[in-house]
């Protein structure tokens, strides 16, 4: 087992996410020692629930489950697990456990920062996107008619436990989307760090068969890079007011395809994939990077053979980046490759975006 503390400005208490490799029956245990005594109920991903809920063995009458799907993360089912957590009259020094991937995690993390103002929140991802994104750094979110995560909070929880051993199950398409968000910290690990780098393009370029297979190994080291990456950048800027901005790399094209395929063609992964290679186009046409760093992001990207058919007519892209959260009417800012493993955030009008893009 390896620990990392999160240590979030201004919060009295830091925060530990354990990295396990041991059997998924011993689970339950490491959560009871770490809640004690108190009260408390578990959100589960039903798909986790069917696979997992004899070996994790928690009492039925503490479990909401709830549907797979990003449609899932809506005000209703906010309002079921609420109406759930409040029946079961949970007081401030209890605990919320979300078991399953981004989905469960994002709404049971928006319902334990607004019940009783705050309540302990312990993690327990179940998916490669939700280890090494959405299980970190206290984003929690509803989706609404007007668009996604548009209503959230930003809540550290008490604790984060990852085990590797829920990828054996996980299906190749959520795995892949997982892929996606690990290759986006490749092109911005120098951002994302003030220690000594594992140079994480070199490490997928080496090691890209191993990570197809699911190789626990590598994962393990994998997943606790990337946490360690991303643990950088919330303990600098835990708002999004600056550094954070970053992690928004390959986003802006990805949030715009997703909207645009209403959330069913693409996993987000895969459509941060999508919006890699479209930012690298734009950052080569620009002459921000030399060829020989654009075909090295394209090779590597390859290599993890997602299908490319994301083309989008620019008008409809700048049309759906302009209701994305992140624009404005004048613009938009980009997080674009400069260097190797480096970007930068720089600020484009729709009419240069058009422009260099060019159609
Ligand atoms: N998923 C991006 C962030 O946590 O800021």
């Amino acid at each position: 087992m390896s620990q990392l503390e999160v240590n979030i400005t201004g919060k009295s208490k830091n925060y530990p996410i354990f990295i396990l490799n041991n059997s998924l029956s011993e689970l339950k245990n490491l959560i009871f020692n770490r809640i004690e005594n108190h009260n408390y109920i578990i959100v589960f991903s039903e798909k986790v629930y069917k696979l997992y809920s004899k070996i994790l063995d928690f009492p039925k009458d503490k479990i909401f489950i709830l549907k797979d799907g990003e449609n899932q993360k809506n005000i209703k089912n906010y309002q079921k697990i609420m109406n759930f957590v409040l029946s079961k009259k949970l007081n401030r020094q209890d605990f919320i456990i979300s078991i399953g991937g981004g989905v469960v995690g994002d709404l049971t993390g928006f319902v334990a920062s607004t019940y009783m103002r705050g309540i302990n929140l312990i993690q327990v991802p179940t998916t490669l996107l939700s280890f090494v994104d959405s299980s970190v750094g206290g984003k929690t979110a509803i989706n609404t008619k007007y668009g996604k995560n548009l209503v959230g909070s930003f809540y550290q929880p008490e604790s984060v436990f990852i085990n590797i051993n829920f990828l054996k199950t996980l299906d190749e398409k959520q795995y892949k989307s997982g892929l996606g968000e690990i290759l986006k910290y490749a092109f911005i690990e120098k951002n994302c760090s003030d220690f000594e780098n594992l140079n994480l393009i070199a490490y997928l370029n080496e090691n890209f068969e191993k990570i197809l297979k699911r190789d626990i190994l590598i994962l393990l080291e994998l997943v606790e890079y990337c946490i360690k990456l991303k643990k950088y950048v919330v303990e600098n800027d835990e708002k999004e007011s600056d550094l954070r901005r970053i992690l928004n790399f390959g986003h802006t094209y990805a949030h715009a395809i997703e909207t645009f395929t209403k959330y069913k063609k693409y996993t987000h992964g895969h459509a941060v994939v999508c919006g890699i290679y479209f930012i690298f186009d734009f950052a080569y046409k620009t002459k921000l990077i030399d060829k020989e760093y654009f075909y090295l992001a394209k090779d590597l990207l390859e290599k993890f053979s997602y299908e490319k058919s994301c083309h989008i007519n620019i008008n409809k892209l700048i049309n759906l980046i302009k209701s994305d959260k992140k624009g404005s009417d004048e613009g938009i800012y980009l997080v674009i490759p400069e260097s190797y493993a480096n970007c930068a955030i720089k600020k484009y009008s729709f009419d240069e975006i058009k422009n260099i893009i060019g159609e």
